[in-house]
């Protein structure tokens, strides 16, 4: 418990320090749990001093509960978009235009990167982050403001003399290695990769629970002031204003006045040089006038201004020959045709795969085994052929076609009507069996930590496990025979396998892999049906009775549920000692507020007093009528009575919904 403003400012500047260390540095001096003990006591301070708060507390910052989608509001400014080219001499055309308009022999230009994120527009107002938006449609954005505190390297405050109301905009990014690893992890996961940094940092800044945007490790640059008088006069001066007033801008290395058509081609040659030793992505740079004022004079026109141009550069590309196509079996049966390439160096990366989608991709673009191609990558992990180079087809070469049956089970392959996937129709076979098992162990479904890919890919192989349930029946002695797994792996894969027995109904649902059953369909499911029981007696009709079950999903869960091999494996899973947990009435346990005396003050927004009481005993707390030394929190709901002073004068932890909430 912090005493004095003293010891909360004290603890503000140590927790802006670990925040430092851990963000900025990789060299945290605490454990987790110690800053979240930290952290707790900021919270509460804060709770319990409003009036207090610092700003720049780490505290301010910790992510909200998740919100249901996003609110829209207007730019103060429209934010625009940029002309763009590929081509110098329309670069050219631009600056001799911008002499023309301006009427000027001399004229500066500012040279920045162009950083390949998404957009973004943050609002201070007294120097204090109030809103961030999206661009949206260009005039009104998604307020993003919860996600975008959680980038660390936002300053909550700015620092020294800024305007009253600034708009500054930016662009929110990922690094290469964040990339990497999100995308690793998904994969781990069995979920769909995101294509490229661009479309992870856009799709983070859109996640509803600003705790997983946390996860995302976003960065930020900024680089221009949309609304406020700044005392600077040059584009140039900006990014220095910027700077001073804590935001984060690009290296100065990457910055460059220059007078002409040499000068911007010059900074280009030596970005472009730089390009793949970058950590981050860009697509090009942008060439600004770099005097603030002739930007008004210039104008815009439609929806991209006259003062600045985007000099993109091509995606990064290399020649190589496909050696072989091969197709892989997904979970679900797609076959996807894979292009085995003879090994190149592209980007950082030896490159010896690209995926070549469907069939009709192939056709599309008319691929075919020993064709020179031109592979593309762009921040993608997986590269793709962009074109065949038809010159150097070999004589003789023949269109590819899809195998007839499936590679690994030989099953013939069917083409659903309406579908561009291929499928392979056998549920029993081996390829779909392991990325089925892959599945149901991954982190969206039942979370069976340390059951990756590759373990359960060896596990298949050494004949450990040939269906989910197996997993259940792996013990000690089975496990030594996997590679490299030691006495701690084996426990550790052994006691994740064992928390999974109590995996809430829904984890289960989404793990059994039914068709159109993502996350929300599972969890509707789990709510409706009491039991796992009832779902398996429940017929389509009864299904589309839930809100937000559509036919077709009615029909495909129906359809599972009545098959004999899913009937009898849902058995064994249970024979197993898998008890999903189908009520959320039931008892929690290790939660934190077992063994914790609650006492419930004023009117609560979405609790009655017994809703609340029932969530404390379910999760092992107890309600009390009156506060004591022994009460561990305080809930207080509008019109608090008399035990809330009683709570601040025993300086009791006070909680508001909010906080409640969130424990839960
Ligand atoms: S200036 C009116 N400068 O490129 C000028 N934009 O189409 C507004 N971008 O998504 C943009 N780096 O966020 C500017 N150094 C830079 C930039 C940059 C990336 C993005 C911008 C928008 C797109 C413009």
């Amino acid at each position: 418990m912090l005493k004095s403003h003293k010891e909360y400012s004290a603890l503000v500047e140590e927790m802006i320090g670990h925040d430092r260390r851990y963000y900025d540095e990789a060299m945290p001096t605490i454990s987790d749990q110690e800053y979240d003990r930290k952290m707790k006591q900021l919270i509460a301070y804060e709770k319990a001093h409003p009036e207090e708060i610092d700003p720049n507390s780490p505290a301010q910052r910790v992510a909200e509960s998740p919100t249901e989608g996003f609110v829209q509001k207007n730019h103060l400014v429209p934010m625009y978009s940029l002309p763009n080219t590929y081509s110098e001499e329309e670069v050219g055309d631009f600056v001799k235009r911008v002499h023309k308009l301006l009427e000027k022999k001399e004229v500066a230009f500012c040279c920045e990167l162009k950083m390949d994120g998404t957009a973004i527009s943050l609002r201070y107002e007294e120097g204090k982050l109030v809103q961030a938006l999206t661009r949206g449609n260009g005039k009104e954005g998604d307020d993003v403001t919860a996600n975008i505190k959680t980038i660390h390297s936002i300053p909550l405050k700015l620092s020294g003399k800024v305007p009253k109301v600034m708009e500054v905009r930016g662009e929110v990014y990922l690094s290469l290695a964040t990339f990497r690893s999100i995308n690793a992890a998904r994969e781990e996961e069995g979920l769909e990769l995101f294509a490229n940094p661009r479309n992870a940092a856009a799709g983070s800044l859109k996640l509803l629970d600003p705790r997983e945007v946390a996860k995302r490790k976003l960065n930020i640059v900024t680089y221009g002031i949309a609304e406020g008088e700044a005392t600077v006069k040059t584009q140039y001066e900006v990014h220095a204003f910027l700077k001073a007033a804590g935001l984060p801008t690009a290296s100065p290395k990457h910055l460059a006045v220059v007078h002409d058509l040499v000068g911007i081609m010059r900074f280009a040659e030596k970005i472009h040089q730089e390009r793949e030793d970058l950590p981050f992505e860009i697509d090009g740079m942008v060439v600004k006038v770099d005097e603030l004022k002739a930007h008004e004079q210039l104008g815009h026109t439609g929806k991209v201004p006259r003062f600045a141009i985007a000099y993109k550069f091509a995606p990064l590309q290399a020649h190589t020959v496909i050696e072989e196509i091969t197709v892989q079996v997904g979970r679900t049966g797609v076959l996807t045709p894979v292009a085995e390439l003879k090994p190149v160096f592209l980007a950082g990366s030896t490159i010896a795969r690209a995926t070549l989608h469907n069939r009709e991709e192939i056709a599309r673009k008319d691929i075919r085994i020993k064709d020179t191609v031109i592979i593309e990558k762009g921040g993608d992990v997986i590269p793709k052929v962009v074109e065949v180079d038809l010159k150097k087809r070999p004589d003789g070469s023949k269109p590819w076609h899809m195998p007839k049956h499936c590679p690994v089970c030989n099953a013939a392959v069917v083409h659903l009507e309406g579908e561009v996937a291929v499928r392979c129709p056998n549920a029993k076979c081996g390829a779909q069996r392991v990325r089925r098992i892959i599945y149901f162990a991954s982190k969206h479904a039942m979370d069976i930590e340390h059951m990756g890919e590759k373990v359960v890919e060896q596990l298949v192989e050494k004949g450990l496990v040939s269906r989910i349930s197996d997993i259940y029946l792996l013990d000690e002695k089975k496990l030594a025979h996997l590679e490299g797994f030691k006495e701690k792996s084996i426990h550790n894969l052994l006691s994740s396998i064992e928390t999974s027995r109590k995996c809430p109904l829904s984890r289960f649902l989404m793990g059994l892999g039914i068709k159109y059953v993502g996350t929300e369909t599972a969890e509707l499911l789990a709510e409706h049906a009491k039991n796992l029981d009832e779902l398996l007696h429940m017929r389509a009709e009864d299904l589309t009775k839930i809100d937000g079950i559509g036919e077709k999903t009615a029909v495909a869960i129906a359809e599972f549920f009545k098959d004999e091999d899913n009937r009898e494996e849902i058995k064994l899973l249970l024979k197993h000692g898998v008890h999903p947990q189908e009520s959320a009435k039931k008892k929690i346990s290790g939660h934190t507020f077992e063994g914790k005396v609650f006492v419930l003050t004023g009117t609560l927004a979405s609790f009655s007093r017994d809703e609340a009481a029932e969530a404390i005993k379910e999760r092992g707390g107890k309600v009390s009528g009156s506060v004591s030394k022994n009460t561990d929190y305080v809930l207080v709901g509008d019109e608090p009575g008399s035990k809330y002073e009683k709570a601040k004068e025993l300086k009791i932890a006070v909680l508001d919904e909010e906080q409640f909430r969130k424990m839960l």
